[in-house]
């Protein structure tokens, strides 16, 4: 079965792909390197010892995809391209409605086309918004609280139209929480672009040494130690949440929404206080003031996806910090000038 993988150079695309690789999928990855390094291409062979097929192509170029799609023969696209910058898409809303509406027009577009009737589709808990109760259920309803997160609320809008005006087709719209961690080989990761916005990432470059120390956002939320709580998720549960999605989009057509978390919270400190136990020192931070736009809890309900998908995180937090630092500490800077790693196609 070949898999159209968008964004698959990215974080979660690339785990994604080396574990759809690993299961025995032909990929083929469409990426524009906007935010993702060429590097990861040749990681994802080292790990997977498997070819792929690679086209350097922006999604909103319907030429060049329809190329793709006439060249390839596509049984199922897997969505990740887009932007995801909260705080930039308050900034430039228009570039985020742009390439993540625009993107996926293209591809439905062309499933159309090409008669490709299976979607995955990279949601978010954001379109949670700022809800009462936790845990999190795919029936709520939904509230956007930024342009980042009301792009992909408006996508999961326009497809379950696009169901409707085919109900043949099969989609899952995956809402991820907080993916941290890396694959176990340090050799692909999380490689955010000048200082990192989200937690985890801005914790290990602390402690790697290019950032001073970490700002905790608010230690006067109604919590256990006053810190916020999310759901953290490894990124490798998180890929072969893709692949359930995929296998059950094969055997049935619908479309679906699906929590991807493990359904615990951890505070921030907790975080923090596992970095610490992993790393073997401390790792200096400040209070801060709460951030904008932040809310105090937020964890998932999974257990349609246990259900549905026979879907179940099994990785703790302990083992993603400790991923996320061997990412960390084997790759101080990323993919340019990676430490002690030579890679070659
Ligand atoms: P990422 O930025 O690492 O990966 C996205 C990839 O898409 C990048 O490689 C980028 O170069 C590529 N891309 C973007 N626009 C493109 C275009 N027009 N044409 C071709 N390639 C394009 O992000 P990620 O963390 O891997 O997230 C993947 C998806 O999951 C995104 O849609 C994101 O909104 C969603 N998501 C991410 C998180 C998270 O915390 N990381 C949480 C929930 C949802
Ligand atoms: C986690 C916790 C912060 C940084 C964001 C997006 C969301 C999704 C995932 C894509 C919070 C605290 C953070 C720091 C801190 N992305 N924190 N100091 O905000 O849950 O979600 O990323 O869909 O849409 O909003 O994740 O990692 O930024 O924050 O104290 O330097 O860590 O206040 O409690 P968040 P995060």
């Amino acid at each position: 079965m070949k898999i159209l993988v968008t964004g698959g150079a990215g974080y979660i695309g690339s785990h994604t792909c080396v574990e759809l690789l690993n299961s025995g999928y032909d990929v083929i990855i469409v990426d524009n390197f906007s935010n993702s390094h060429p590097k990861v291409l040749n990681r994802i062979e080292t790990i997977t010892g498997k070819p792929f097929k690679f086209y350097h192509s922006d999604i909103l170029n319907e030429k060049e995809m329809r190329f793709i799609f006439l060249n390839e023969q596509v049984d199922a696209v897997i969505h990740f391209a887009g932007l995801k910058a909260v705080g930039e898409s308050v900034e430039n809303p228009i570039s985020y409605y742009h390439n993540n509406l625009m993107s996926t027009i293209v591809l439905l577009k062309l499933m159309k086309d090409f008669n490709v009737t299976n979607f995955v589709f990279s949601s978010s808990a954001t379109v949670y918004g700022d809800q009462q109760t936790v845990p999190l259920k795919e029936k709520l309803p939904l509230q956007a609280t930024n342009p980042y997160g009301r792009s992909k609320l408006m996508i999961e809008e326009m497809l379950g139209d696009v169901h409707i005006s085919n109900p043949e087709m099969s989609i899952a719209l995956l809402r991820y929480f907080n993916p941290i961690g890396a694959h176990e080989s340090g050799l692909i990761g999380e490689n955010p672009n000048g200082t990192p916005n989200n937690l985890v990432p801005y914790i290990t470059q602390v402690a790697v040494g290019k950032l001073d120390y970490l700002k905790i956002f608010g230690a006067d939320y109604s919590t256990l130690d006053g810190t916020g709580i999310r759901d953290y998720i490894h990124v490798v549960d998180l890929a072969l949440g893709h692949i359930k999605a995929l296998e059950r989009n094969s055997q049935q057509n619908g479309i679906e929404a699906y929590n991807l978390g493990t359904g615990n919270g951890s505070s921030v400190l907790e975080m923090l206080n596992t970095f610490i136990q992993v790393i073997g020192r401390d790792i200096p931070y400040k209070i801060k003031d709460r951030r904008s736009g932040d809310i105090a809890v937020s964890y998932a309900d999974p257990s349609k996806a246990n259900q549905l998908l026979n879907w179940k995180a099994s990785r703790d937090v302990l083992s993603m910090c400790e991923d996320s630092w061997r990412w960390q500490s084997m790759n101080p800077n990323g993919y340019e000038q990676s430490k002690n790693i030579e890679v070659s196609k």
